[in-house]
């Protein structure tokens, strides 16, 4: 069954208030819901409530018991005759045999909810879409012992005692909700308290809920939100409106977490943290989740989507609000060249794959499906560059604008972008068919100069290849951030300018340029390209030599090094010298941030070297990127252990700074590079770092370095890790991942041995995406070429499929690639996806994916 975009109709029903009385139990719990229903306009419809995994034990209409309700499929048909009535269901639950995690589940003893997308059918009868807004009011009963805790939005009202050791609590939500942010925790947990005074002066209390054990590990998430707190007041004029903000804790969730109204619940991994089990990269994510999650109160609960076709309304926007965020807690330089790293290794691949769709799609089968790097981080992209078209301010009217507009509603992209332009007079028509349309678009820019002309032209065209589906593209709007620089004296030769570049092809001419220009182009990556250009490695070094822009300059260097390793992948020519002489500038540049130089002298990824050949060859990849590191190892050797001996100097005791991260940074990559130099004291260095450290960051990449070789040193690591951290979940995911991510021959026997592991489980997603994800993305590992790797990883997938389809259906990706590889592997890849599509009771989730990877 496929649901469209352009089928929107308005609720038949709307339901401003419901009453829900759980009567909470692992095995069996009983939801009475009370909702007052109005009918919408003039129609003549039953009221239809969906319902998925339920038992319906009674239905009254006005407080009389009624029978003439009817079942199509799992969606609750009731006759009504009035414009308003009372209904009321009681059904019955089982939240311990949820393996799915959507709705109410069990997790570590205590249970929870998730809702997003259409989880809340599966807690009670109700029309679960988001343009149905409603006030609740709900009720728990439990046994007391085992769920001292009660929480659900909002704020708290009233508690009491019952008979049977069991007690009550009551909750209220002011402010009406889409039932996809609904969320009630009920458990053992230990609270981190704190407090923050609004900008209004309103006092908020705020609370981390976690397991005891581990209330010692939540402070930095606890800083992380009242840092967002004021930051969203500051940038976006945007303040708290409810008087406690709680985050619970949880090991098993799908995903990342989720922005219930005043209680958001997490995936643990993004709130534990201390530096003996949390490394800087998970303090990082720890901070930007909380404050994605806060920031959606207002992008996301305030404002909610009218239907789910508009989800990049709030996430794009929301993880534009993050990444921005994180880029003011430090080096903005650095968070930007992560970020557009991770759009290059998760979003282009999904971009030119057979599940590429636009930032608001026209049809899913499944909704889980569509939280994807397309809707988050390209939609990010799409409000950033809406931001640059702006200018701070007038972007900062136009979201004010928004926010007013469309408070306690449930709006649309479209009322987004109208916004903005009502708010800055700026025509955003072809802008939006960044909305509309899917793949990456290619940009080529050609400079040219003649010697004593004082002009320079540079011709730019731009291209955005088919996607399934979508065989004609139109041109784009591609705000590209320029400038050029003088070949001899490296002065501004033409200051920056940022040109929208709106047709198939334009030129733009540069007057009073007094020598050769080299082209600066796409800085800070001011739009989501793929760019072609007609600069010579020379001109490349010089660039991540003597560009003022830190993202340029990086991205000069990696132009470099992917030409460098491309032409070394397939055979031809490859000047590994000049990427070597880079590399010792960059590091040797004093004036440079640490962590900048750690990010700008790694070499590009196997993938992304992989995504610029016609025909990925995972093995030639492997051995040019192998060769380049060693190289760059060996000659600089001297140079990666002066950087080793200075990052080390940092004085004693972890501190989470972006000064001491940088340097941490810097550390793991000349460890890196000294053992790929092959030097015989590498094993030996790396395990004195892993017994040594005295934070996680230092000790996992100590591990990874050493799992990458052949050392008895591996194996004493392995141990020593996984018994210091046994009864720690977080940790022995790690353990996981550096084993199934490890540059190694026999990478895939050891993810076939781990799956054994008494410590795998596929119940749990973090477990499951620890070593089955991890693999996936390991590149040689997983596209072995006798095809073990994705049999195993078809497998898996099936298995996963019966525990928790939306987990599952996520990790598919890897095998939808077969389009990159020759036709043996493709072959291969293939079959698997047909094999899984052929599986009996497959979900509708994982058949969307697997259907349309193999068609495409
Ligand atoms: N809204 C949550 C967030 O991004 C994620 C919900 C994911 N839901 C899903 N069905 N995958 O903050
Ligand atoms: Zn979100």
């Amino acid at each position: 069954h496929v649901t469209r975009r352009a089928e929107y109709t308005p609720p038949d029903w709307q339901v401003p208030e419901i009453a829900l009385d759980f009567a909470l139990d692992a095995a069996a719990t009983r939801v009475k819901a009370t909702l007052h229903v109005q009918r919408g306009d003039l129609h003549q419809r039953p009221l239809r409530l969906d319902g998925a995994s339920q038992t319906l034990l009674s239905v009254k209409v006005d407080g009389v018991a009624v029978n003439d309700w009817t079942l199509d499929g799992e969606t609750l048909v009731l006759p009504l005759s009035g414009s308003a009535h009372v209904i009321e269901t009681e059904v019955e639950i089982a939240p311990e045999r949820n393996t799915q995690l959507m709705g109410l589940y069990a997790s570590g003893g205590n249970l929870c909810t998730q809702c997003e997308a259409e989880g809340f059918r599966r807690i009670t009868y109700f029309p679960d879409r988001p343009d149905v807004l409603s006030r609740y009011h709900v009720r728990m009963s439990a046994d007391k012992a085992r769920y001292p805790v009660l929480l659900a939005n909002g704020d708290p009202i009233a508690a009491g005692e019952l008979e049977g050791g069991r007690h009550w609590a009551e909750w209220r939500d002011p402010f009406p909700k889409p039932c996809y942010l609904f969320a009630l925790v009920a458990g053992e947990l230990a609270v981190n308290r704190g407090s923050f005074v609004t900008m209004s002066g309103r006092e908020v209390e705020l609370g981390i809920w976690v397991r005891a054990a581990d209330i010692d590990r939540t402070h930095h998430a606890l800083d992380a939100l009242k840092t967002s707190m004021a930051w969203d007041e500051r940038v976006y004029g945007r303040e708290y409106d409810l008087d406690v903000f709680n985050i619970v804790a949880v090991d098993d969730f799908n995903f990342g977490a989720m922005e219930n109204k005043g209680l958001n619940v997490f995936n643990s991994r993004y709130i534990l943290a201390d530096p003996d089990t949390a490394t800087d990269y998970d303090y990082d994510a720890i901070a930007a989740v909380v404050a994605h999650e806060y920031f959606h109160n207002w992008s996301g609960n305030r404002v909610t989507c009218r239907d789910w076709f508009q989800l990049s309304l709030k996430e794009g926007f929301t993880v534009y609000r993050d990444q921005a965020f994180s880029a003011d807690q430090g080096s903005a330089a650095v968070k930007r060249i992560e970020d557009v790293r991770g759009l290059r290794a998760s979003q282009f691949p999904e971009d030119a794959g057979p599940l590429a769709h636009p930032i608001r799609p026209d049809e899913y089968q499944e909704i889980s499906n569509f939280y994807t790097a397309t809707i988050y981080n390209k939609g990010a992209e799409i409000i950033g560059m809406l931001a640059t078209i702006l200018g701070r301010e007038k972007f900062r009217a136009g979201t004010d604008l928004y926010f007013d507009r469309f408070d306690g509603t449930a709006a649309t992209c479209e009322d987004f972008v109208a916004s903005l332009e009502d708010a800055s007079g700026i025509d955003l028509t072809q802008f939006r068919r960044w909305y509309g349309q899917a793949g990456t678009p290619r940009v080529t820019a050609s400079l040219h100069h003649t010697e004593g002309s004082g002009r320079a032209e540079l011709v730019l065209a731009q291209r955005t290849p088919p996607t399934p589906g979508q065989e004609h593209k139109l041109p784009l709007v591609l705000p590209l951030r320029i400038k050029l620089f003088g070949a001899e004296t490296a002065q501004t030769v033409a200051p920056e300018q940022t040109i929208l570049l709106t047709d198939a092809e334009e030129r733009i001419v540069f007057e009073g340029v007094t020598e050769r220009p080299v082209l600066s182009i796409n800085r800070g990556f001011s739009a989501p390209a793929i760019l072609e250009t007609d600069r010579t490695a020379a001109d490349l070094a010089f660039l991540g030599a003597h560009d003022d822009d830190p993202f340029a300059r990086y991205e000069a260097l990696q132009q470099l090094m992917l030409d460098t390793l491309v032409a070394a992948a397939g055979n031809n020519r490859a000047d590994t010298a000049a990427v070597v002489k880079a590399v010792a500038g960059t590091l040797a540049d004093a004036t440079l941030d640490p962590a900048f130089i750690a990010e700008a002298v790694l070499l590009p990824s196997e993938s992304f070297i992989g995504d610029q050949m016609a025909v990925v060859d995972p093995e030639a990849i492997f051995r040019a990127r192998e060769a380049l590191r060693r190289e760059i190892g060996r000659t600089l050797e001297a140079d990666w252990r002066a950087a080793y001996d200075e990052s080390q100097a940092t004085g004693s005791g972890y501190v989470y700074s972006p000064e001491a991260k940088g340097l941490r940074r810097l550390k793991s990559v000349a460890l890196g590079y000294i053992a790929a130099s092959g030097a015989s004291d590498a094993a030996a260095l790396a395990f004195a770092q892993f017994e040594a450290a005295d934070n996680m960051t230092d000790r996992q990449s100590a591990l990874t370095t050493l799992v990458a070789g052949d050392s008895a040193e591996r194996i004493a690591a392995l141990d020593i890790f996984y018994n210091r951290y046994s009864d720690n979940a977080l940790v022995l995911d790690k353990w996981f991942s550096v084993q199934a991510m490890a540059p190694r021959d026999d990478t895939g026997a050891m993810v076939a041995e781990l799956l054994r592991h008494r410590a795998f489980t596929l119940t749990n997603p973090n477990r499951a995406r620890a070593l089955i994800g991890a693999f996936g993305v390991n590149q040689r590992a997983f596209n072995a070429v006798d095809g073990s790797g994705y049999r195993l990883l078809a497998e898996q997938l099936i298995a996963l499929d019966r525990i928790n389809p939306q987990t599952a259906a996520k990790l598919i990706a890897p095998l939808g690639r077969w389009q990159r590889y020759d036709a043996a592997r493709g072959g291969m890849m293939r079959a698997e996806l047909a094999r899984i599509v052929k599986t009996p009771g497959l979900s509708k989730d994982m058949f969307e994916q697997a259907s349309k990877s193999l068609d495409a």
